[in-house]
C-alpha cells in the first residue's frame, strides 16, 4: 500500500521535473523571439531616422530612394540601397557586416577626398552628429522596416513643398511683370530693351560727338580771337579764318545739339527699361526652376541640383591630385625620379 504511494510520488515528481525543463526551454525560445522582436524594433526606429536625414541632406546625390547612379546617370552619387549593402546582416555574417558599417561609418563621417562625397561630421565640418551617422549606417546596411520607402516619402514631400514655393516666386514674378501694364508680352519687353539699349548707345555716340563738337567750337574761338588781332596785319591769316567760319563744324555742332535734345527723353526710357528688363528676367529665371523643378519632380529625382567636388582635406586623407602633386615635389626637392 505505502510502496505504491511511493512510486505515485516518484512519478509526479519525474513528471513536475519534465515540465519544468520543458517551460524553462519553452521561456528561453519566446524570451529570445522576443528579444529579436525587440532589436528588430530598434533598428527599424534607427533606419526610419536615418530616411529623414537621407532625404534632407544626401539624396541630391545618391537619389531620392537611395539607388543613386543606379536609377538615373545623372545623379553623381552610387546606389546605397542595394542587396549587396544589406547581404551581410540578412544571412547574419556578424563579421562582414561589422566591417561595412566601419567602412561606410568612416565614409559618412569624412567623405571622400577628390570625389563629391562630402564629410558629415561635425569634427570634420559637417552637420552630422554620430548618432546620425550610426543611423543612416543602419539604414545602409539593414533597410530595417523597410525604411528606403520612408525615404521616399520624405523627398517626394520636401519636393512637393519646393514646387508650391517655386509657383509662388513664379506667380510673384508674373504679377509684377504683368503689374507693368507696359509690356503685352516677353517679346515685347525683350524687343523696347533692346530699342531702349540700342538708344543708350546712340546716346553715348551723341555724347562724344558733342564733346568733340565743342573741343571745335573752342578752337574755332580761338582761332577767331587770334585772327582778331592779327588781322589787320597779315592777310593771310584772313584768308585762314575764312575758311574755318566757312568750314561744316559750326553746322555739325548745331545738328549735334538738336539731336541731343531729342535723344535726352529717350535716356530716360533708358532707365526705365533697365528695370523692367530686370522684372522680366526674373520672371524667365522663375518660370525656368519651376519647369526645371518640375520635369525633375515627375521623373522621380530629387528637386535641388547636385554640388561638386570636396577638394578639403578631411580626417587627414589625401586626394589622389594632392599625391601626385606631393610626389612631384618630393622628387623635385631629393632629386628622386
Ligand atoms: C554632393 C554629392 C553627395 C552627397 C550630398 C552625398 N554623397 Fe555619398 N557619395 C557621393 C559620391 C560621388 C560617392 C562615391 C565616392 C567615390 O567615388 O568613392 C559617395 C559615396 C558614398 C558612400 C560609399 C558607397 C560605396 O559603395 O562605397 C556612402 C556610404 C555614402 N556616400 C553615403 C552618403 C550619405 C549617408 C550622405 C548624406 C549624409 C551622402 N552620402 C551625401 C556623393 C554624395
Amino acid at each position: 500500500m505505502s510502496g505504491q504511494n511511493t512510486e505515485k510520488q516518484i512519478l509526479a515528481m519525474v513528471l513536475l521535473l519534465v515540465l519544468a525543463v520543458a517551460s524553462l526551454g519553452a521561456y528561453t525560445w519566446f524570451d529570445n523571439g522576443r528579444r529579436t522582436e525587440a532589436r528588430s524594433e530598434i533598428l527599424s526606429k534607427d533606419a526610419a531616422r536615418a530616411a529623414f536625414t537621407f532625404s534632407q541632406n544626401c539624396r541630391e546625390c545618391h537619389g531620392n530612394d537611395g539607388r543613386g547612379t543606379e536609377s538615373d546617370g545623372s545623379l553623381v552619387g552610387p546606389a546605397l540601397n542595394t542587396p549587396n549593402n544589406t547581404y551581410a546582416f540578412l544571412i547574419g555574417n556578424q563579421g562582414q557586416l561589422d566591417a561595412l558599417k566601419n567602412e561606410y561609418r568612416y565614409t559618412i563621417a569624412c567623405g571622400r577626398n577628390g570625389t563629391p562625397m562630402p564629410p558629415w561630421s561635425i569634427d570634420q565640418g559637417g552637420s552630422l552628429d554620430s548618432f546620425k551617422i550610426d543611423n543612416l549606417v543602419t539604414l545602409i546596411t539593414t533597410n530595417a522596416g523597410n525604411a528606403w520607402e520612408l525615404a521616399v516619402e520624405h523627398a517626394v514631400h520636401a519636393d512637393e513643398v519646393s514646387i508650391e514655393n517655386l509657383k509662388l516666386a513664379y506667380e510673384g514674378a508674373k504679377a509684377n511683370l504683368e503689374a507693368s501694364g507696359w509690356f503685352a508680352d516677353l517679346e515685347a519687353a525683350t524687343g523696347a530693351v533692346e530699342r531702349s539699349e540700342s538708344a543708350d548707345r546712340t546716346l553715348l555716340a551723341l555724347r562724344d560727338a558733342l564733346a568733340a563738337a565743342e573741343q571745335a567750337e573752342e578752337e574755332l574761338d580761338e582761332a577767331q580771337d587770334a585772327l582778331a588781332a592779327y588781322e589787320k596785319e597779315y592777310t593771310a591769316l584772313v584768308l585762314a579764318a575764312e575758311t574755318i567760319r566757312t568750314s561744316e563744324d559750326a553746322a555739325a555742332i548745331a545738328a549735334a545739339r538738336d539731336t541731343l535734345s531729342a535723344a535726352s527723353a529717350e535716356q530716360q526710357d533708358v532707365a526705365v527699361n533697365r528695370a523692367w528688363l530686370k522684372v522680366a528676367n526674373n520672371y524667365v529665371s522663375a518660370l525656368d526652376d519651376l519647369e526645371t523643378a518640375e520635369e525633375r519632380f515627375a521623373a522621380g529625382l530629387p528637386v535641388p541640383t547636385p554640388a561638386t567636388q570636396v577638394t578639403s582635406n578631411t580626417c587627414g586623407q589625401v586626394s589622389a591630385d594632392m599625391s601626385v602633386e606631393l610626389g612631384d615635389w618630393l622628387s623635385s626637392h631629393t632629386g628622386a625620379s
